[in-house]
């Protein structure tokens, strides 16, 4: 067994910013030929350039992955440019409004939903027939500690994160004997531009001193960098981690979920 995705095919979705960026462009380092998924179009062919500076193959898709054909369509362009899916990253998520459940609007309750749920279980749908086919494949879904916790004001996100746990638990089940493993990852606070946007909705004006109490509450005195996120979910995709399925793993600094 080796770390190695040489000869792999991989797709990220959410891989224009963030955790996706930094995951795709560690999977093309490794070898791995990269679809980069994302709803914005300009940053995701900056992930796809930067990714080919490493000698992978990448390419990216506009989709909106809460919509079948739309992941459909990103899965087809998986296949019939590379032949193969080893990989899937269902990592695009969306926090949506930073708001009291009872001001919460159904449409943005609605939103979050189609986003971080039928997203992640559309990924999966459309994926795993191919991995099936291969009898191989590994699926990392993106979590969060609101996958175990609750956090006031983002309650539609929280119930959407537990619910990925539970997606994830479930399919790992039915694909185990198919040479195929779904695991979560699971983070703290990482530094990318959601958690900005999340401290400037939930501390106007006071976002950095909100940054620095958040930080030192965690027990290594950091939020995780996106590199450090990827770096797992990389070991969960790869053969390294041949026995690990079902499993929602938390990166965190030490905090208990
Ligand atoms: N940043 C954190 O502290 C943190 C902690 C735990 C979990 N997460 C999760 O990590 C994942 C990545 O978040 P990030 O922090 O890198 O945020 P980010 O905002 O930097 O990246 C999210 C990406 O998803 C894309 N996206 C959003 N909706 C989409 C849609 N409908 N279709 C396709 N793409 C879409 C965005 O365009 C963006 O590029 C999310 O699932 C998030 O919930 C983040």
């Amino acid at each position: 067994m080796s770390f190695t995705f040489n000869g792999q095919v991989a797709i990220v979705t959410g891989a224009a910013t963030g955790i996706g960026r930094a995951a795709a462009l560690a999977l093309a380092r490794a070898g791995a030929r990269v679809l980069v998924v994302d709803l914005q179009p300009e940053p995701g062919e900056i992930t796809a350039a930067q990714a080919r500076d490493y000698g992978s193959e990448a390419s990216f898709v506009q989709a909106d992955i809460s919509h079948a054909d739309q992941v459909a369509n990103y899965v087809r362009k998986a296949v019939d440019t590379w032949g193969r899916i080893d990989v899937l990253m269902n990592n695009a998520g969306w926090q949506g409004d930073i708001t009291a459940l009872v001001d919460y609007t159904d449409e943005q309750f609605d939103r979050v939903m189609a986003i971080n749920v039928r997203g992640t279980y559309l990924g999966m749908k459309h994926t795993l027939p191919v991995m099936i086919r291969q009898q191989r494949g590994a699926v990392v879904n993106t979590g969060s500690l609101a996958s175990y916790t609750g956090t006031r004001m983002l309650a539609p996100y929280t119930a959407s994160k537990h619910a990925i746990l539970g997606l994830t638990r479930a399919t790992a089940l039915e694909v185990a004997r198919e040479g195929i493993r779904i695991n979560a990852v699971c983070p703290g606070p990482v530094d990318t531009p959601m958690l900005r946007d999340i401290e400037a909705a939930q501390a106007p004006g006071q976002a950095d001193t909100l940054r620095q109490r958040r930080s030192a509450s965690i027990p290594d005195g950091r939020y995780a960098s996106p590199e450090e996120v990827a770096n797992l979910m990389l070991y969960l995709a790869s053969d390294l981690a041949s026995h690990i399925t079902g499993q929602g793993i938390q990166i965190n600094g030490g905090s208990h979920g």
